[in-house]
């Protein structure tokens, strides 16, 4: 793929990754792979912002190679320190040791930390300004968003915006632009990354844009580190991210359980009938079936969360427990909740339940229902009754 000139002499000089399937380790399935974004500007110091990982350092200095000696590179800004884009570093400081870096103290702290050389990087603030020759370049620290050296680099000339992991999404493509693609994969795979990786950050991220929205700067081109380019509309992703951070959400419900011979399956269905019935979308997940950073993301605009396992040792499963982990940390605000499942003598998965509902600051906002062994007719009518209920509660109706 030739590099591509996004605006006059600023180019694409990334990487399509279009095969990786999982990331952070195995926390966020890539089903339609990622892209690594760099950016090459040509000026009387020739720039590059941001990298790609170690294993594609040969791919973007080849790409780089295509519009200039990769030698020639003045300057390099490290908005973010993170593997998938500082690992090509080593490779790059070989071929232009001279370059000069630019990052946050942050950064300069980790690269120490990742690579244990010593690259001479200048710490930046807030408001400084890398003059390039036509064009200046201001950095903006964006702490918490989502690393602590993470940074945002703007260019006015070109009214541009570089704001590295923030607007992403991990979509492979052969196009580079919000114009040429699928809108809907789009978005499915910008809400996916803020759910799985900025929902808990989401405070920062309003004030941020806050800060950013008071700055009064022409952004006319958003190009962040991973996915599509957004230049037909790139207010379309900022108004979507200052949605996410208020977790705005719609009368939608997810019921999320886990099983062991099938009573627990068999409540969740008739709750899912419930509030079906009762005229709301609703989503039903067997968590050890579902992949787990899909179902964060069909949680990011659900009203109520509906949680059910049986029990096991006293507990909840452990799959069940283990979701339930990551999407502590995920701080979830201003939804409800309820639960449910199956025992055989003494309990325990509701209670357990329970008690996440309370430390995660979910309203539970039905009584719990629990079964010894198999669901009677009747008991499965209160299922049923509890998923209609809800409905009423979240339309409004009760
Ligand atoms: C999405 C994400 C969230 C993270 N959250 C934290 C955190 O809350 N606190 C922390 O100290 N490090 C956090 N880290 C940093 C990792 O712990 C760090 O990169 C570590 O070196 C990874 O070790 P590993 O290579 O064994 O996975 C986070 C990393 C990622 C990718
Ligand atoms: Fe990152
Ligand atoms: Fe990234």
């Amino acid at each position: 793929m030739r590099p591509v000139e996004i605006k006059k002499g600023v180019y694409w000089v990334g990487v399509v990754d279009w095969n990786i399937r999982t990331f952070h380790g195995n926390t966020y399935s890539t089903k339609r792979g990622t892209t690594y974004n760099s950016y090459l500007i040509i000026d009387e110091k020739v720039t590059l912002i941001d990298g790609v990982p170690g294993s594609f350092a040969g791919e973007q200095i080849g790409r780089i190679r295509e519009i200039v000696p990769v030698e020639k590179i003045d300057y390099i800004v490290v908005n973010h320190i993170e593997p998938d884009h500082s690992g090509g570093l080593p490779e790059l400081m070989k071929l232009c040791p001279k370059a000069k870096l630019f990052g946050t103290a942050k950064s300069k702290e980790g690269l120490a930390r990742m690579y244990y050389t010593d690259w001479g990087l200048q710490a930046v603030k807030t408001g400084d300004k890398l003059n390039i020759g036509k064009r200046n370049l201001t950095f903006i620290e964006a702490p918490m968003i989502h690393w602590p050296d993470s940074m945002f680099t703007y260019c006015a000339e070109e009214e541009l915006l570089l704001p590295n992991d923030a607007f992403g999404q991990h979509y492979a493509t052969s196009e580079r632009f919000d114009d040429e693609t699928d809108q809907c994969a789009l978005m499915d795979e910008a809400g996916k990354y803020y759910a799985n990786i900025l929902w808990p950050l989401g405070g920062m991220i309003a004030r941020k844009i806050d800060e950013i929205l008071k700055m009064n700067i022409s952004i006319k081109m958003i190009a962040p580190s991973h996915g599509i380019i957004w230049r037909r509309d790139p207010m379309k992703i900022i108004n979507s991210y200052i949605s996410w951070t208020k977790n705005e959400t719609r009368p939608k419900v997810v019921v999320i359980f886990e099983t062991m011979w099938g009573s627990t399956d068999m409540m969740a269905r008739k709750i899912t009938e419930g509030l079906t019935d009762g005229g709301v979308e609703v989503k039903l997940f067997d968590i050890t079936r579902s992949d787990r950073s899909e179902v964060n993301s069909q949680m990011l605009d659900a009203k109520c969360f509906v949680f059910g396992s049986s029990t096991h040792d006293n507990g909840m499963l452990s799959t069940m427990a283990g979701f339930l982990e990551f999407l502590n940390g995920l701080k979830p605000k201003g939804r409800i909740g309820a639960a449910f499942g199956s025992y055989g003598w003494a309990g325990g998965a509701v209670p357990a339940l329970e008690n996440f509902f309370k430390e995660a600051g979910i309203e539970q906002a039905l009584p719990s229902i629990a079964v010894k062994y198999i669901p009677d007719e009747n008991e499965l009518k209160r299922c049923y009754e509890m998923g209609v209920e809800l409905a009423k509660k979240i339309t409004g109706k009760a």
